[in-house]
C-alpha cells in the first residue's frame, strides 16, 4: 500500500475509534455498603443457591461473595475500577467461592443482565433510573432487583424498608438507609382472547388488558357485555383478578403470549387460558 493510502486509513479508522469511544457514565463513587445492609437486601430478595445474582458496580465484592457464602448464590459483579476488581476476584479464590462468582471490569450499562434471577445495586439516584428500561427489556419476570438507598420513580416496590444506621452517618452524613425491592412484571397490556370456565362464560371472551408496571386495570367482554376488572395483581409471571359483581378469583400464570389459570369459585378450581390477539 502507498504511504498516501496508509496514512488516510490510519486517519480514517483513527475517526472511526473516537467516534466509538464512548466515555464511560460514572454511576457513584466507591462506597460500600455496610454489611448489615449487605444480609438485609439478601434476606428480602430471599436470595438462594438457585439464584444468579449480579451487583451493578460491585466495589469489593461484597454482595456477590456474602450471596455465595451464605446462600450459594452463584453470580457475577461489573465493576469499573480495576483495583476493586481485582480485590474481589481475591477474595472469591481465598474463600473458595471462584467456581461460583466472579468479578469483571465492564461498563454496567453495556453488561447482560438477562442471566440474572436477582440483581443488587447501591448506585446513584439518576442511574437508577437510567437503569429501568434496561431491566424492562432484559430481564424475565419474576426477576428481584434491590436497590440500597435510592428507588426506580414510577415503580411500586414489593417491599421497602427504612432503617437507622450509624455506619451511614460517614457515607452519606445521616443515619437514614433505605432499601427497596422490585420485581419484574411480565408484558401483559393488550387483548387477549380468553377460553372462560363454562360458569362464566361458553363462548370466547376478550380480556383487556392496560398495564403501568405493576399497575394493570381492564376489563373481560362476556358475550357481549363488558364486565371490569377488581382486585387486578401482577407479581412477576403470576396475575390474578376478580370479575366485578361476581364470586371467585382467577389466578394465572403468563407465559409470554398466553396466560394459564384457575377460577376458584368457594373451593371449586377450573382452567382458563388466554393467547394474546393484539
Ligand atoms: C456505591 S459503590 C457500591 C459497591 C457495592 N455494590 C456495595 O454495595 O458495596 C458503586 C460502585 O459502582 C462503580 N461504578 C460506577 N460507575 C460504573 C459503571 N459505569 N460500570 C461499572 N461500575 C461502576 C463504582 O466504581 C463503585 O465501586
Amino acid at each position: 500500500m502507498k504511504l498516501v493510502g496508509f496514512l488516510t486509513l490510519l486517519v480514517f479508522t483513527g475517526f472511526a475509534q473516537a467516534a466509538d469511544v464512548e466515555p464511560i457514565k460514572n454511576a457513584g463513587p466507591y462506597v460500600p455498603s455496610p454489611q448489615s445492609v449487605v444480609a438485609d437486601m439478601l434476606r428480602y430478595a430471599e436470595v438462594g443457591p438457585n439464584d444468579f445474582l449480579i451487583d451493578l458496580g460491585s466495589g469489593d465484592g461484597r454482595i456477590v461473595l456474602t450471596a455465595a457464602k451464605l446462600f450459594g448464590t452463584r453470580g457475577f459483579g461489573v465493576e469499573i475500577k480495576e483495583n476493586l476488581v481485582r480485590r474481589a476476584n481475591e477474595a472469591a479464590h481465598k474463600e473458595g467461592l471462584a467456581d461460583r462468582v466472579k468479578f469483571v471490569k465492564q461498563d454496567l450499562f453495556k453488561t447482560d443482565i438477562s442471566k440474572a434471577t436477582v440483581i443488587t445495586m447501591y448506585l446513584l439516584p439518576d442511574t437508577v433510573n437510567l437503569l429501568k428500561d434496561k431491566f424492562l427489556s432484559e430481564l424475565r419476570p419474576g426477576t428481584r432487583i434491590v436497590s440500597h438507598d435510592y428507588p426506580l420513580t414510577g415503580w411500586i416496590p414489593e417491599k421497602y424498608v427504612q432503617m437507622d444506621l450509624e455506619d451511614k452517618i460517614q457515607i452519606s452524613g445521616v443515619t437514614t438507609t433505605l432499601i427497596y425491592l422490585y420485581v419484574v412484571p411480565a408484558k401483559v397490556a393488550g387483548h387477549w382472547s380468553a377460553q372462560m370456565p363454562p360458569a362464566v362464560s361458553r363462548q370466547p371472551a376478550t380480556l383487556r388488558l392496560r398495564q403501568q408496571l405493576t399497575r394493570v386495570s381492564g376489563s373481560v367482554v362476556l358475550d357481549g357485555e363488558e364486565v371490569p376488572l377488581e382486585d387486578v395483581r401482577l407479581r412477576g409471571d403470576r396475575l390474578s383478578f376478580k370479575l366485578a359483581g361476581r364470586k371467585g378469583e382467577f389466578t394465572g400464570q403468563v407465559k409470554g403470549s398466553s396466560i394459564e389459570g384457575t377460577l376458584d369459585a368457594g373451593g371449586t378450581k377450573t382452567p382458563w387460558s388466554a393467547a394474546l390477539s393484539g
